[in-house]
């Protein structure tokens, strides 16, 4: 069997640390005004957006939660979700998270069981992948760009539909968040002949904590391998 080398969108990361905190301030109501004065394109970032009173906040909050003791009313839930479905979404986001000095938390999947995408002791906004997923295979170059909060089954089906002799090294379950998977070095049933996930990877996108959109050559070399 051959296999698809395989580059990625991958989205926020390294941003927590880079966050100072303070208390006490009306930070949710200041950090939804700044979004929205921030989204200036066509499709309004207010579309994905979910405060505590949206009806859809505990569904979406929800949605992965696997390990049903971070279900619960004593388990400490973000201030805002946001489901970017647009580069800017994240952009926007980024820059009003740190103007207004909450955490961000980003989640890509389905097999967090230690909540640490969702979960925060401070102030926080949730990052929820779910309408960043596609699959864009290039079967003749073998290669493949997938978004971060793509599933790998979704993955493992788009390769196939190109070419049934093509394959990449993913998860044992389908529903892992492919971001979180190359991200944590998650190897599968293809590993001893290829090595991980992460390990084919050959490109990547990621926004920084200044916005800046960065790839393999723009972020160098050693950053590229921590992701
Ligand atoms: C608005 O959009 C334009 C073009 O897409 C971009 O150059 C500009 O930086 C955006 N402004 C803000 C405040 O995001
Ligand atoms: C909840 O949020 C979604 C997405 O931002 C929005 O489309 C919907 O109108 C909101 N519903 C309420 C009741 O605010
Ligand atoms: C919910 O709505 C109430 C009244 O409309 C408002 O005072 C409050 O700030 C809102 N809370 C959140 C989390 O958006
Ligand atoms: C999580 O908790 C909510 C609120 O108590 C409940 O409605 C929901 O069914 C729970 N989810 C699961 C998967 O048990
Ligand atoms: C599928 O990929 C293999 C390996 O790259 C190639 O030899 C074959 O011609 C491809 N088949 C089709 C139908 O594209």
């Amino acid at each position: 069997m051959k296999f698809l080398q395989f580059s990625m969108l991958l989205l926020p990361i390294l941003l927590d640390a880079l966050l100072s905190f303070s208390m006490g301030a009306s930070y949710h109501e200041d950090f939804l005004q700044c979004l929205s004065l921030r989204s200036n394109d066509s499709t309004s970032i207010s579309n994905v957006v979910y405060t505590r009173n949206n009806s859809s906040y505990s569904s979406v909050l929800e949605s992965t939660i696997r390990n049903l003791r971070f279900n619960s009313t004593d388990t400490p839930k973000p201030l805002v979700i946001v489901t970017p479905s647009r580069t800017s979404h994240f952009q926007a986001t980024i820059y009003c998270a740190r103007k207004h000095r909450l955490q961000i938390r980003t989640r890509s999947g389905g097999h967090d069981y230690e909540g640490l995408s969702y979960v925060a002791k401070v102030p926080f906004v949730l990052v929820d992948l779910v309408n960043f997923r596609s699959v864009d295979v290039d079967a003749e170059n073998r290669v493949a760009w997938v978004q971060a909060g793509e599933i790998v089954g979704e993955v493992y089906y788009r390769i196939a539909k190109k070419n049934r002799t093509l394959a990449f090294p993913g998860g044992v379950y389908y529903t892992i968040g492919l971001g979180s998977f190359i991200s944590s070095r998650g190897f599968g049933l293809l590993f001893r002949k290829y090595d991980t996930g992460g390990d084919n990877v050959i490109d990547a996108q990621l926004i920084d904590v200044n916005r800046r959109i960065l790839d393999r050559k723009s972020m160098g070399e050693d950053l590229f391998w921590v992701i």
